[in-house]
């Protein structure tokens, strides 16, 4: 057995030891060496090609070691090679020093965040930090490396970012001029807003040499659902003249699209996930969807299985007409992407749900809905512990909310214009829970051109005709290639084109006779969340 079979060996043990959530805590998730090896490969070539003959390399969270295994096999004799890594949890950092003994490598056993540099200047630096999102990390940690990684860079942190982005900030100070520097890291970073802080680092305190995004649809690690990208920058001041290269799919040898980027086009886009496909949006876009819509999350109702109940059962319990509201299926069982409505408003729908929204159970209302209250008291043990419903004043009441006339499903994988999102114009004063997005008209619709059904119509078969990457475009991207777009990315939609289109539009129905029936929603919701 080579060193290397002996590392994937023990690394397979080490995490047989481990379960998933533990290995969570502290993002313990090793790159496959295939992986390791082409993108040390990479950064080997960099350094080269700057001359630069010895390798001095350092892995900040360095597990048994897989991108030290790969630069050891990578490095041809005649370059001289020293590395140091880091690794905070024994469990790995204990075995990989035997494995490693006799290798020109020291294995600290510490906190890589907390560490000040040693004398050792590292000229490479190749790491898949821990992903470990903000939330598992302790509010007094987050807020002291946030300190810590300001004070070194200049670079505002948010408290949203995972530890990654702290581990890419902190090892700054370690980099000698002109050293190369590789991070994989998820992608996410270059959509989201606390990815801010990155973008910033990479283009004000370093030379960005190349960034490559995995298809989200390929996973790079089997035991970790996360959509990947490898950045590479040189330590050194920054070209605002220059470029960088984006490259998307395939390998990193080998990506499927690359392009050369602009600094100066980067400083001005908030999603780098437009590149290498994609052009710089627009800033001056002339119509957004924010124009014409509010958009809000559908009701979180704190149980939907408790809560949404069929017109049979609402009936079996004798629920009063003003104590339900219609509400949709979910966008699964939401077979057709228009709701028309019975005279009463209710949706016309193979099989019909009603959310159950009652007032306080007070003596009265046990005596005259008796199958109700009883009801209700059944979700007591169970229902009314969930966490939505222990923060409520009553655990069974409801938040307030009016039909929106257009419905967006905004989460899912499809593929092309296949994709997931999907807008449905309703007719009926059925509201909609959190597994849609609900769109509003603003006062700057109704009042161009009114609040009747023909002008959500066509805003309707506008919004169909929005491809699905643009509004991708302005959502984000999941390991697996799930795809999501939140209710103010959804509002960022480039609607170009929607005035004249929903002119012609309204004249032709005009000219056609078309009534315009005017629709029960109002351009905000009561109780928006
Ligand atoms: C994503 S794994 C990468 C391991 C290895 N470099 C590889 O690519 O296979 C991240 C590693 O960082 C370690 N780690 C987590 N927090 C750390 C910290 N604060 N300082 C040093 N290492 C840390 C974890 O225990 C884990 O082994």
């Amino acid at each position: 057995m080579n060193t290397e079979e002996e590392r994937q060996a023990l690394q397979k043990d080490l995490d047989s030891k481990k379960n998933t959530d533990d290995r969570r805590s502290l993002g313990q998730f090793s790159t496959p060496f295939p992986l390791a090896k082409e993108i040390v490969t990479f950064g080997l070539t960099l350094l080269g090609g700057k001359g630069t003959r010895d390798v001095r390399f350092m892995d900040p969270a360095i597990g048994t070691g897989s991108f030290y295994s790969a630069v050891e096999s990578a490095c041809s004799d005649e370059r001289c090679l020293s590395a140091i890594g880091y690794e905070i949890d024994p469990h790995y950092a204990m075995p990989a020093k035997e494995l490693w003994r006799g290798h020109p490598i020291e294995i600290k056993i510490s906190d890589f965040a907390c560490e000040p540099p040693a004398s050792f200047r590292p000229n490479l630096v190749v790491c898949n930090p821990p992903y470990v999102r903000h939330h598992l990390m302790h509010a007094e940690r987050k807020k002291e490396l946030a300190l810590k990684a300001t004070t070194e860079t200049g670079v505002k942190i948010s408290g949203l970012s995972g530890l990654y982005c702290y581990f890419m900030l902190l090892a700054d100070k370690w980099l000698s001029e002109g050293a190369i520097s590789g991070w994989l890291v998820p992608s996410e970073f270059m959509d989201v807003g606390y990815g801010k802080c990155l973008k910033d680092y990479l283009l004000h305190n370093v030379r960005l040499v190349r960034v490559h995004r995995f298809d989200p649809a390929e996973a790079q690690f089997d035991d970790a659902l996360v959509s990947s990208a490898v950045v590479w920058f040189e330590k050194g001041r920054p070209d605002p003249d220059g470029d960088a290269l984006f490259t998307y799919g395939g390998t990193h040898d080998s990506p499927a699209m690359s392009k050369r980027v602009k600094i100066a086009e980067l400083e001005t886009e908030r999603k780098w996930t437009r590149f290498p496909a994609g052009e710089c949006k627009k800033t001056d876009v002339a119509e957004t969807l924010s124009d014409y819509f509010t958009v809000k999350r559908g009701i979180a109702t704190g149980n939907n299985g408790f809560f949404i109940l069929s017109e049979s059962k609402m009936r079996g319990l004798k629920v009063p007409d003003e104590f339900s509201v219609p509400i949709l299926p979910g966008p699964r069982a939401l077979k057709a992407d228009v709701v028309t409505a019975d005279s009463d408003g209710n949706p016309e729908l193979p099989e019909r749900l009603f959310l159950l929204k009652c007032p306080k159970m007070a003596e009265e209302m046990g005596r005259l809905h008796p199958q109700l209250c009883e009801y209700l008291r059944s979700g007591e043990e169970n229902v009314s512990k969930g966490c939505l419903c222990r923060s409520r004043k009553e655990w069974y009441s409801q938040e307030e909310r009016r039909p929106a006339p257009i419905l967006c499903s905004y989460m899912g994988r499809g593929s092309g214009e296949k994709g997931p999102f999907r807008f449905i114009l309703n007719h009926s004063k059925a509201i909609a829970t959190n597994s849609y997005l609900m769109l509003y008209p603003t006062k700057r619709l109704t009042e161009e051109f009114g609040d009747g059904m023909d002008v959500m119509r066509a805003a309707w078969e506008f919004l169909n005709k929005v491809s699905q990457a643009e509004i991708s475009g302005e959502g984000r991207v999941y390991g697996g290639g799930l795809r999501k777009v939140e209710p103010r990315e959804l509002q960022r939609v480039d609607v170009s084109g929607f005035a004249s289109f929903a002119a012609n539009r309204l004249e032709s129905s005009v000219e056609q006779g078309g009534a315009s029936t005017r629709i029960d929603a109002s351009a905000e919701p009561i109780s928006p969340r």
